[in-house]
């Protein structure tokens, strides 16, 4: 079966209680069980690292879906990958709480979001000189 796999980072946009959390996760299980989608979220100082995978139409539907959540911001999608095999076939929505005791392990998460955004705004800055050579080679100047 043709699957998609989507790995994003975000950022809380509010402080987010542990109750919160777990009712957004309770919620996010009854729904994905339905439509047939699993995977985990990681949440940690403030960020939400989330892997969600599933029918292409699904998956696709349910991260706009949760893009657009109030709940946090700086949505950036990592990896959006076609695949027939699923990483978390057991999990309708596995929830990670990684605390301080885990400290080595929650450095990539951290460093991640700042890494990406630096890298974007340098993406950014580079597609913008390269459209503006690009008009001003089409208008002859
Ligand atoms: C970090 C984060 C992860 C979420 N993950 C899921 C999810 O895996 N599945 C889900 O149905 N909703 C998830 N949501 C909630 C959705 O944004 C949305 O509120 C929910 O799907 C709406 O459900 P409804 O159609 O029953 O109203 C997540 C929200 C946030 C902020």
């Amino acid at each position: 079966m043709r699957l998609l796999r989507i790995k994003y980072v975000s950022r809380f946009s509010r402080d987010l209680s542990t109750e919160a959390i777990d009712a957004l996760v309770a919620h996010a299980r009854e729904k994905n069980a339905r439509l047939g989608i699993t995977g985990i979220l990681v949440s940690t100082g403030g960020l939400f690292y989330q892997i969600i995978e599933g029918p292409n139409a699904e998956v696709s539907s349910l991260f706009e879906t949760i893009n657009g959540d109030a709940r946090h911001t700086d949505v950036l999608a990592l990896d959006r990958t076609a695949t027939t095999s699923r990483i978390f076939p057991d999990w309708s929505m596995r929830q990670l709480t990684l605390g301080p005791s885990v400290q080595d392990r929650l450095e990539p998460l951290r460093e991640l979001l700042p890494t990406i955004l630096e890298l974007r705004m340098r993406s950014d800055r580079l597609t913008n000189t390269l459209e503006r050579g690009i008009l001003r080679e089409l208008s002859g100047g």
